[in-house]
Parts: C-alpha cells; sequence; structure tokens
C-alpha cells in the first residue's frame, strides 16, 4: 500500500492559467523522464510526476503483471485506486483549486492513467495515452465517462500494446460517452513527433474548456 503523502514524486506550479500535467512514465522510468515531454505538450504548464510504486526487476512501474501484456488485473484496479488518492491528495497539499488536470503517460504510464480514467472519472477527466492499450483484462465500466476526454496515440505494430487490444479500449471508451480522440500511425512502440503535436494540440484544446 502506497502512503500517498510520501510518494516521491516532482511539482511545479507553472503558470496560475494553465493546466496541470500528470506524468506517468514507462516502465523502467522515473519521475524525471516526461519533463521534456510535458515541456513540448503545454509549454509552461504546471506538473506532478510521481514516481511508479511498483518494482519488477528493480523497475519502477504502475502495477504488476504476470508477463508481458498480461496484467494482474486486480493490481491494475488497486493501484488505480492509490492513484486516485494521491491524485486528491495532490490537488490539497500543493493548492491546486480547480485547476484542469491532463494525465499524460506513456506505455505501462498510459496504461495506468487509463485505468484510473475508467474506473475513477470523478477524480480524473482528462488523459494523453502513448502507447496505450485496455488495462482492465476481461471486466468493462458500465457509463460514467460522460465528462471525460481521452486522446490514444498509439502505433499499428505494436506488439507491446497490440491494435486489438487499442480498439477494445476505444469500443469501451465510446460505449461509455468519453470524447474519445485516436490517433493510429505507422511503427511501433514509442512517441512518435508528430504525435506530440497532436497531443499538444489536443491538450490545448482541452485547457480552453471549463474546469470541474
Ligand atoms: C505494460 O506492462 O503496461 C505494458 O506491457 C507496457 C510495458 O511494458 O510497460
Amino acid at each position: 500500500m502506497t502512503n500517498v503523502e510520501n510518494w516521491p514524486h516532482l511539482y511545479h506550479a507553472g503558470t496560475p492559467a494553465s493546466p496541470v500535467l500528470l506524468l506517468l512514465h514507462g516502465t523502467g522510468g522515473t519521475e524525471h523522464d516526461l519533463l521534456p515531454l510535458a515541456e513540448r505538450l503545454a509549454p509552461g504548464a504546471g506538473y506532478l510526476s510521481p514516481r511508479g510504486p511498483v518494482q519488477e526487476q528493480g523497475m519502477n512501474r504502475w502495477f504488476r503483471r504476470f508477463g508481458e501484456g498480461q496484467f494482474d488485473v486486480d493490481d491494475v484496479v488497486r493501484r488505480a485506486g492509490e492513484l486516485t488518492d494521491f491524485i486528491g491528495w495532490a490537488r490539497e497539499h500543493h493548492g491546486l483549486g480547480g485547476r484542469k488536470i491532463i494525465a499524460v503517460g506513456f506505455s505501462n504510464g498510459a496504461n495506468i492513467a487509463l485505468a484510473t480514467v475508467l474506473l475513477h472519472p470523478e477524480v480524473l477527466t482528462d488523459v494523453v495515452a502513448f502507447s496505450g492499450m485496455y488495462p482492465l483484462g476481461d471486466r468493462t465500466v458500465d457509463g460514467g465517462l460522460a465528462g471525460t476526454a481521452v486522446a490514444l496515440f498509439n502505433g499499428e505494430a505494436d506488439a507491446m500494446a497490440p491494435l486489438t487490444s487499442v480498439m477494445q479500449l476505444k469500443s469501451v471508451l465510446d460505449a461509455a460517452g468519453a470524447d474519445v480522440h485516436q490517433s493510429v500511425r505507422e511503427g511501433g512502440h514509442g512517441v512518435h513527433a508528430s504525435e506530440v503535436e497532436g497531443a499538444a494540440a489536443w491538450v490545448s484544446s482541452r485547457t480552453a474548456t471549463t474546469t470541474s
């Protein structure tokens, strides 16, 4: 169980009118990894960048897995709950008030961001997911995502985030009422320059909308 008050993280307030990007690194990453990406997505924005609390052979992750692409879904659900608690704590502790929080995740970080918006849309409404996939195994959600917006950026030949899972994710999000932006490019796992451009435009359009 992660104690949210002691969760290692970086915080930068940014300009008050900007959103706060919740940066969620990939497997084996740290809270420093996505800072350059944040600056490209929303220059001058605030950020909150925690470290993945699960260890896999010395690598930081956000939830356990049994093997490549085989998620421990009970742990995904538990860890999404803990991240939700962290977001609530951080909103209070860092005095974020009504500022919009936009999660930006890569790979395993995208997957925990997606699980969190699927299971806790009352706390996280906006997600940019690079190389993410459906994180909840054979579980689904029953609606309730009408106030959420999710931008999915994937490679069509990504063995780690297969297109079948990405399309399952899209249809669950659509059915639950989320506003989904999807971009599928050639190639595999990673963040391409064209996706950064697309994500920056999406973040900018979401920032212009009313905060909850
Ligand atoms: C995951 O475990 O979340 C995905 O397989 C991506 C990754 O390897 O991090």
